[in-house]
C-alpha cells in the first residue's frame, strides 16, 4: 500500500499545495464557488479538447464534470501529457478567478479540473489519482 494521508486543514480557498505521491507531484486544490463554477462556463467548455475526459477516464467516484470526489477539492497529477513537465497553478486573481494551469516547456493550458485546451501540446487532460476524503480536512491519495 504506497498510499499517503494529507492534512489540508491549512489550504486555503483558492490555494493548492503540492504533495508527492509514487514519486510523482500531485496538486491538491481548495475550490472557490467562482472556480467550480468556471468549469461550467461555455468560455472554457468549447476550448476544450476532451472536455468530458473520455481519453484518459479518472476514477469512477470523480467521473463527473469536477473530475474529483468532492467538488471543493481537486486533486490532479502535477505531470504534463505532452512530455512530462510540472504545470505551474495561477491563483485565481480579480482578473481571472477561474485558475489555470500553464505548462512552462511548451505552453499547454489546463483549467483547474485538468481539462487541457484544444490549442496545447498536452494530448489529453491531467490524470486524476485515487483519491478518500477521510475528514473535511483529510485526504488520502493512493
Ligand atoms: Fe507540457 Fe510540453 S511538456 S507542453
Amino acid at each position: 500500500d504506497d498510499s499517503i494521508d494529507v492534512d489540508i486543514a491549512a489550504l486555503r480557498p483558492g490555494q493548492q499545495l503540492v504533495v508527492t505521491w509514487r514519486g510523482w507531484p500531485v496538486f491538491i486544490q481548495k475550490r472557490t464557488p467562482e472556480m467550480l463554477a468556471s468549469l461550467k462556463t461555455a468560455d472554457i467548455v468549447q476550448r476544450l479538447r476532451d472536455p468530458d475526459s473520455k481519453i484518459l477516464q479518472q476514477p469512477k467516484d470523480a467521473t463527473n464534470w469536477h473530475r474529483s470526489v468532492v467538488p471543493e477539492i481537486g486533486v490532479l497529477i502535477g505531470i504534463c501529457t505532452h512530455l512530462g513537465c510540472v504545470p505551474s497553478y495561477a491563483t485565481p486573481s480579480p482578473n481571472d478567478k477561474s485558475g489555470k494551469y500553464s505548462c512552462p516547456c511548451h505552453g499547454s493550458q489546463f483549467d483547474v479540473a485538468g481539462r487541457v485546451y484544444k490549442d496545447a501540446p498536452a494530448p489529453y487532460n491531467l490524470p486524476v489519482p485515487p483519491v478518500t476524503m477521510l475528514s473535511a480536512t483529510h485526504v488520502r491519495i493512493g
